[in-house]
């Protein structure tokens, strides 16, 4: 690191940035499992950029979300807390959803608008819409939004349209409900979604804030989580049938060309010495699509478990000249992005219980992780069952277990829904770096070492639950289907004539 980036830095962490704050660029992919990509040992994907990013940044290998579906995990990424104290399960966010993420709740961009940055967002959103829009990415510290407010797969997608464009998507979705829109800032722009324009949108959206935001001088965050890889995989005709993966190849592929085209902005505006970008995923694959389902390589189970599969994702940072490249094994969360990036832009904390740890030590210096435990809560967490695993260090106890329609289709018989809720008396005990699969729990019979392990756990366990205040779950709000969203508020019948 060079010295004036050194003392920069240095001043930054007292408060005291100059002008030349550093940018953000979070990338957050959708249902993409550990598996996945070509720099984490998939060997038909294609991601030339991403792999590029992993090859001249730092590559996590222990890396978690906070839960394995998307509204909670992407509450606790944007917020540094569980979803349990914001309130955000059981499961996710409908289009008619009454409640979403509370506003009192301080978000990544909320922390970095007190630094006078720039902030966008492009892509799927999923923390409520309600009534008249009142909880979009506008009401939560974002100056602009483009995207669809929750999962593509929440409409009558069995119309949706794929390439080649005479083959209908696979499956349908969620019929009943209003088409899927795409929403800029807080009105509905287009409704159906025109999926095979989308990335571009996406893109051009991206672009053009990063260029503004450098001309006008500005700080910038942007945050991108894509629609991609999750069902039903769409690609437009720059993607479409480029991969050797099929469906879900091509849908990556498109992601990985907007960020291609991201990064090239960054290095052409001459922003890409001052950028932070970091990529990582909501959770696990979602198993029961099969083929279109993703992988979780060599972890268990998939998307809706506490297995690893479901929370353990890949993730990777690079900031060029800053971030040396690399390959880090130390702990780290998405709950860690927000306490990291208000370090580095110089802005106080938000004064609330937070649950990250700055990865500053990890990212600079390839040094030892702040954190020393990730907590594991079930999509529908509640007191009396509290957490469902605990993870120590390189060890992992296993309270309860429970499968997910969401991870069917396995062999393994512990992945889908007919896997039922089991307590653990004593509870099942891994050592994730010998046994990352989760396969061989280690006996406690005459092994003191591995009954201390437990102790500990337990202990770690009731400290941390001392502290979870649950918040009014957000989702039992319930939905009113007269809040989905609709492009033409008045018309009649609904949901049909919702289509402008
Ligand atoms: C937000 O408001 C609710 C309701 O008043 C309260 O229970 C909650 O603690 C508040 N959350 C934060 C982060 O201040
Ligand atoms: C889907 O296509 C069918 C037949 O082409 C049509 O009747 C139906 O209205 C379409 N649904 C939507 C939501 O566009
Ligand atoms: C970024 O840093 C490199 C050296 O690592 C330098 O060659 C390049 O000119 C810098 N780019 C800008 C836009 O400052
Ligand atoms: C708590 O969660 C468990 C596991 O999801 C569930 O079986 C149980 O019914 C829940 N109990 C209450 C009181 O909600």
């Amino acid at each position: 690191m060079d010295f004036r980036r050194l003392a920069y830095l240095i001043l930054c962490t007292f408060g005291a940035c100059s002008a030349s704050k550093p940018n953000f660029v979070l990338l957050f992919a959708d249902d993409l499992g550990f598996g996945d990509l070509g720099c984490y040992g998939h060997p038909s994907s294609l991601t030339p950029n991403l792999d590029r990013l992993a090859a001249a940044g730092l590559r996590f290998t222990d890396f978690y979300s906070t839960c394995p579906v998307c509204s909670p995990s992407r509450a606790a990424l944007l917020t540094g807390r569980y979803q349990t104290r914001s309130g955000i399960y059981p499961g996710v966010f409908y289009p008619g959803s009454i409640g979403g993420l509370p506003l009192n709740e301080t978000t990544i961009a909320e922390v970095l608008k007190t630094q006078g940055y720039a902030t966008a967002i492009m892509g799927k959103w999923h923390l409520g819409y309600g009534a008249k829009g009142k909880f979009l990415p506008t009401k939560q510290g974002f100056d602009e939004y483009l995207g669809i407010p929750y999962s593509h797969d929440m409409g009558p997608c069995h119309n949706l349209t794929c390439f080649p464009p005479d083959i209908k998507c696979f499956g349908y979705c969620d019929p009943g409900v209003v088409t899927v829109p795409v929403v800029h800032n807080d009105n509905i722009k287009q409704q159906p979604a025109n999926f095979l324009e989308l990335e571009k949108a996406y893109s051009d959206f991206g672009t053009n804030f990063i260029i503004n935001s450098v001309k006008n001088k500005q700080p910038f965050f942007l945050y991108y989580p894509s629609h991609h890889t999750h069902y039903p995989q769409y690609a437009g005709s720059g993607a479409a049938g480029r991969s050797l993966r099929g469906p879900f190849g091509d849908a990556l592929l498109e992601l990985d060309d907007t960020i291609g085209n991201l990064m090239s902005t960054l290095a052409q505006t001459g922003a890409i010495n001052n950028t932070l970008v970091f990529f990582a995923s909501d959770n696990g694959p979602e198993l029961m699509r099969m083929s279109r389902g993703g992988s979780s390589g060599l972890l268990k189970c998939g998307k809706g478990t506490t297995y690893e599969g479901g929370m353990r994702e890949p993730a990777i940072a690079y900031w060029h000249g800053i971030i040396k490249p690399g390959v880090t094994h130390e702990l780290a969360s998405t709950l860690d992005i927000l306490p990291t990036m208000a370090g580095l832009a110089g802005a106080t904390l938000p004064p609330v219980m937070l649950d990250g740890f700055d990865m500053t030590d990890i990212l600079f210096k390839h040094g030892k992780s702040k954190r020393e435990a990730m907590m594991y809560y079930p999509i529908s967490p509640n007191k009396t069952y509290g957490l469902f695993a605990v993870r120590l260090g390189t060890y992992k106890a296993h309270f309860y277990t429970e499968g997910a329609i969401h991870s069917a289709t396995t062999p393994d018989q512990d992945c889908p829904g007919s896997a039922s809720l089991k307590a653990h008396d004593p509870p099942l005990i891994f050592d994730l770096e010998a046994d990352p699969s989760e396969r061989y729990p280690l006996p406690l019979k005459d092994r003191p070492d591995v009954q201390a392990v437990l102790e500990q756990i337990k202990n770690v366990k009731a400290q941390f639950e001392a502290t979870m205040v649950f918040g009014e779950s957000q989702v039992l709000k319930g939905s009113d289907p007269n809040l989905e969203p609709c492009c033409n508020p008045d018309c009649s019948p609904k949901p049909t004539c919702c289509h402008c």
